[in-house]
């Protein structure tokens, strides 16, 4: 099934916005550049070689062999790659210690993302990442079952999430907006539909953001969402997923404590709006091929109004 596409998010890497997509964005530039002008040389000389009239001067062709075939790859390699390393102090020089340090688990097909409060706790979310504007910011990721790959590429490179290992990326978004991050490894069943949602927010907004994700989950007030939070805990929903505030403390799925203020399900599949969360709970196959949660096909159309009323309060 092909994913649908979620409004106008960046996913291009030749579209920057943080420090290290400029660099790759300026390095794919000067290597395009480069490529073409020395293609433009060798297809030159091959056309003169074929044209040109009487024969060729053994010195001109001994110059051309050993300049066109030694020298110059040799300085232009060494400066493409002197160029190259240069880049990579500034990619991975610690970042101050005051900047927000994001861990984001792989799992499949979905993401894991934990932020630490200034008071010390660890707040979970998933397939969501907020970041504030101009600092930068520290990736600590690793993986809970097969190798992942971990790219945004509007913001930088990509790193590897390895299963008993922590691999680390710093980032530093320049510019407001919203961008989409993808797994980058092939993973199984689902790996083209693994994806997250990144929001790059001017810091007052990040920190209002934050404080509400390491809020309790709100109690439902409306009669339907009561209803649909019983039903959740009756069903077992809770044996996978964690709601805080209640007694749901699965780890085996996404913490869904503030699901209704992300902007899309199924790990960036799908916009997250009543229909497709309905869509979501009763034909997870459909939506993602390989899924671990069952679909709960057996709820009555009630049953699933309900609990999606639960759900969609749970800002
Ligand atoms: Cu995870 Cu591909």
């Amino acid at each position: 099934m092909r994913p649908e596409l979620i409004d106008d998010v960046s996913q291009s890497a030749l579209d920057p916005a943080g420090v290290g997509a400029t660099q790759i964005v300026d390095l794919f530039h000067w290597m395009v550049g480069g490529g073409v002008v020395i293609w433009l040389i060798v297809v030159g000389l091959s056309v003169y070689s074929i044209v040109v009239p009487g024969g060729h001067r053994p010195r001109l062709t001994k110059t051309l062999v050993i300049g066109g075939g030694a020298v110059v790859p040799t300085v232009v390699l060494s400066s493409l790659l002197c160029y190259a390393l240069a880049m990579l102090p500034e990619l991975h020089r610690p970042p101050p210690s005051d900047s927000p340090t994001v861990k984001v688990n792989g799992v499949r097909w979905w993401w894991r993302v934990q932020y630490q409060t200034d008071d010390g706790r660890t707040i979970e979310t998933a397939n969501e990442i907020r970041l504030p504007v101009d600092e930068a910011v520290e990736f600590k990721l690793t993986s809970e079952d097969v190798i992942h790959s971990f790219w945004i590429p509007s913001l930088g490179g990509k790193v590897d999430m390895i299963p008993g290992r922590e691999t680390r990326l710093k980032l530093y978004p320049t510019r407001v907006g919203k961008f989409r991050g993808v797994c980058a490894e092939y993973c199984g069943t689902a790996h083209a539909q693994m994806r997250f949602d990144v929001t790059v927010m001017p810091r007052p907004e990040f920190n209002r953001w934050l404080s509400n994700q390491s809020s309790d989950a709100r109690e439902p007030s409306q009669q339907s969402a009561i209803r649909g939070g019983e039903l959740f805990r009756r069903k077992g929903c809770g044996a996978c997923h964690t709601i805080r505030g209640t007694d749901a403390r699965g780890r085996v799925g996404p913490d869904l404590t503030h699901l209704a203020s992300r902007s899309s399900l199924g790990a960036a599949t799908k916009p997250n709006n009543t229909e497709n969360l309905r869509h979501w709970i009763t034909h997870t196959h459909h939506v993602k091929p390989g899924v671990t949660m069952p679909a709960f096909q057996a709820l009555d159309e009630r049953e699933v109004d309900a609990i999606v009323a639960y759900l969609e309060q749970l800002h």
